[in-house]
C-alpha cells in the first residue's frame, strides 16, 4: 500500500450525491488531498492556480471520473468462494451451500482468503464494507489483520449462532463460547487501525439465535458502542419459521426490539417482507437497513418497497450481500436497485422508479448516513475523509476512445455508463484517507 503524506491533487470529471435526487459535478474538475482529507474540491485551473506556489503533486490520468468511494452495507467475508452456486430459497441455500462453505472457513483457508477479499473489494473501488466472518473468532482475526493490511475502512463481525449451528462445539457451550469470543474480539479490533476497524455484534438471525443470544449481543454492543448486523425479514418461509419460534411477538420486527437489537447503530439486512407497524418500528429506533438487490433477485427472496422505507425516513445503504450476491461490484448492486424498482413499477402504479443518480447516492452518502459516518464520507466535500475512486470513462464506452467524444457526455451519462457497464476493469485508483489502497496494475503512481 502506498501512503501519500504530501499534499497531492487529482484531476478528472467530480462526481457526488450529496442528496438524494441530484448530482454535483466539475467537468475538468480536481481534488486537493491533504493528510488523509479532501482539502479542496472544485475545478482544476482554479485550484492548479491558486496552489502554483506550493508543492502539490498532480496526478492527471486523462480521460477519468472521482467519485466518493462506494460503500458495502452487508457481506459476508467466508462465502464469496461460493458465489452463483445453487438454486433454491433462502433456507435450503444456507443449508445446502453457504454453511458447509463457512464450516471450512477456519485456519489455513481463512488466512489465505481474507486478504484476497479484501483485495478485490479495494480492486472493485468499495472503501467501506460492513462485513460478517464465519462462527470462529480466528475467522474473524484473521478478517480484521487482512482489513488492517488493506487499508480500507472495515466493519467486521464473528457470525453469532446458537440454534441450529455448524461448528463442533457442545450445544451446551456455544452460547458462551460465542459471547466470550465476540466480546474479546470487540476489544481487540473495535477502534484499530486509527479508527478504520469496527466491531459489530452479528447475530446472523432469529432463526439461528437463541433469545438469550440476541439480549447478550444487544447488551455487548450498547456497552462497547460498537455496530449491530443482523438479517431481516428476507424470505416468506423464514417468516413462517420465526412466527413459529416466537408466537408470543407481533412480528419478527418485534423479535429483534424485545431483544434491545433495534438502534442507530444496528444494520438490518434485506427488509423485504414488511408491514406498516415493523417499517414504523424500525424508523422510530433510527435502525438502519442495508438493500441486496442482486442478492434477493439471485434466491427470489422478494422486491423491495424501497419507496415506503424511504418515505419513513429510514437510512438505507446498498450490500452485495456476497454469496446471495454474485458479486462485490457495486456498480451492479446499485443497477440492481434499479432493476427492482422497474420490476415493481410493471405491476404497480404510479411507483417512483430509482434513478441511476439515487441509486448512486444510496451506494455513497445514503450508505455514509446509514453506518452513521455522514460528517466523515460518503462525498466529495473538503473536510471530509478522502476515500475515492478513480474511474477509466475509456473502460466504459463501446469503442473506447475511438468512439464518442468525451465532451458529449454529462454527469448523468457518465454515470449510467458506470452503473450499467462500470466493475473493476474500468477502476484505476482506489484511495482511503488519502492513501493509495489499490492501483490497476496499467497505471502509473505520477501519471
Ligand atoms: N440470513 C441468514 N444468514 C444469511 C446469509 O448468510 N445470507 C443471506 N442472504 N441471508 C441470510
Ligand atoms: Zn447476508
Amino acid at each position: 500500500m502506498q501512503s501519500d503524506p504530501s499534499p497531492f491533487g487529482i484531476r478528472g470529471f467530480l462526481i457526488d450525491a450529496p442528496n438524494f435526487g441530484s448530482l454535483r459535478s466539475y467537468r475538468d474538475g480536481a481534488i486537493i488531498v491533504q493528510d488523509d482529507r479532501i482539502a479542496e474540491a472544485g475545478p482544476y485551473d482554479d485550484l492548479r492556480r491558486r496552489h502554483r506556489a506550493a508543492p502539490v503533486q498532480w496526478i492527471d490520468h486523462g480521460t477519468v471520473a472521482i467519485f466518493p468511494g462506494l460503500i458495502d452495507c452487508h457481506t459476508h467475508l467466508p462465502q464469496y468462494s461460493a458465489v452463483a452456486r445453487g438454486e433454491s430459497q433462502l433456507l435450503p441455500w444456507l443449508r445446502e451451500n453457504i454453511f458447509p462453505v463457512e464450516r471450512e472457513f477456519t485456519g489455513p483457508k481463512a488466512r489465505e482468503e481474507a486478504p484476497l477479499f479484501f483485495h478485490e473489494l479495494a480492486r472493485n473501488g468499495t472503501t467501506t464494507a460492513m462485513v460478517y466472518a464465519a462462527i470462529y473468532e480466528d475467522s474473524c482475526d484473521v478478517g480484521f489483520e487482512a482489513a488492517k493490511q488493506s487499508g480500507l475502512r472495515v466493519i467486521l463481525g464473528k457470525m453469532m449462532m446458537d440454534l441450529g449451528s455448524y461448528g463442533q462445539l457442545q450445544p451446551k457451550k456455544i452460547l458462551s463460547v460465542s459471547l466470550i469470543e465476540s466480546e474479546r474480539l470487540c476489544r481487540k479490533w473495535h477502534g484499530a487501525g486509527e479508527g478504520r476497524l469496527e466491531y459489530a455484534f452479528s447475530p446472523r438471525f432469529a432463526v439461528t439465535c437463541s433469545e438469550k443470544m440476541m439480549r447478550s449481543a444487544a447488551e455487548l454492543a450498547q456497552r462497547f458502542d460498537a455496530y449491530l448486523q443482523t438479517h431481516l425479514a428476507e424470505n416468506r418461509e423464514e417468516i413462517e419459521k420465526v412466527h413459529h419460534l416466537h408466537m408470543s411477538a407481533r412480528d419478527y420486527t418485534d423479535v429483534y426490539e424485545k431483544c434491545g437489537l433495534l438502534t442507530p447503530k444496528t444494520m438490518l439486512g434485506h427488509c423485504l417482507h414488511l408491514s406498516a407497524r415493523e417499517i414504523d418500528a424500525i424508523a422510530t429506533a433510527q435502525a438502519n437497513i442495508a438493500h441486496c438487490p442482486t442478492s434477493n433477485l439471485f434466491l427470489g427472496s422478494g422486491l423491495l418497497k424501497l419507496d415506503q422505507l424511504l418515505q419513513a425516513g429510514i437510512a438505507i445503504g446498498l450490500g452485495s450481500d456476497v454469496a446471495a450476491g454474485p458479486e462485490l461490484n457495486m456498480w451492479q448492486v446499485m443497477r440492481g436497485a434499479i432493476d427492482v424498482q422497474k420490476a415493481r413499477s410493471m405491476s404497480e402504479q404510479n411507483l417512483p422508479r430509482l434513478r441511476p443518480s439515487e441509486a448512486f447516492h444510496l451506494a455513497t452518502s445514503g450508505g455514509a448516513r446509514a453506518l452513521g459516518k455522514s460528517a466523515t464520507i460518503g462525498s466529495l466535500d473538503a473536510g471530509k475523509e478522502a476515500d475515492l475512486i478513480v474511474v477509466d470513462l475509456a473502460a466504459l464506452l463501446p469503442y473506447g476512445k475511438q468512439g464518442r467524444r468525451f465532451d458529449d457526455l454529462n454527469a448523468e451519462d457518465i454515470l449510467a455508463l458506470c452503473i450499467y457497464r462500470g466493475g473493476p476493469h474500468a477502476n484505476l485508483e482506489t484511495y482511503v484517507r488519502g492513501k493509495c489502497v489499490y492501483r490497476a496494475p496499467h497505471v502509473s503512481a505520477s501519471a
